[in-house]
């Protein structure tokens, strides 16, 4: 009998153009983006390019790297999360762009198993 994905730690989603998730207790911030997204993201240093696996599809996890409160999606001065707690602002990318956070929203394993479904983990 195979393991479900669940069970093993892993989580399966079907792709929406926003929504989010949780995995292993952490908010997982999907976030489909315009070509105008990818291509203004693409001029900051560590390019959204290395953080994804389709440049259409952006999977962080929704916990702010300066203290790990669940930053707002779609919110802020930077065009993707804002995270209030103490002023961090996030790009589409989930890149930190302004306030104290010392780390962009971090990337989790994940895989395309088709189209618009992944695994992560
Ligand atoms: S916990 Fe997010 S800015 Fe401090």
């Amino acid at each position: 009998k195979s393991l479900s994905e669940e069970s093993m730690g892993r989580m399966k989603q079907r792709l929406e153009s926003r929504n989010i998730c949780r995995w292993r207790g952490k908010p997982i911030f999907v976030r489909h983006q315009t070509q105008k997204e990818i291509e203004r993201e693409s001029g900051v240093p560590q390019h959204d390019l290395d953080r994804v696996k389709k440049p259409e599809w952006l999977v962080p996890i929704g916990v702010c790297t300066h203290l790990g409160c669940a930053p707002i999606a779609n919110a802020g001065e930077c065009g993707g999360h804002h995270c209030p707690c103490h002023g961090s602002h996030y790009d589409a990318s989930g890149r930190v762009r302004k306030g104290p956070a010392p780390a962009n929203l971090e990337i989790p394993n994940y895989e395309f198993i088709e189209e618009d479904l992944v695994v992560v983990g």
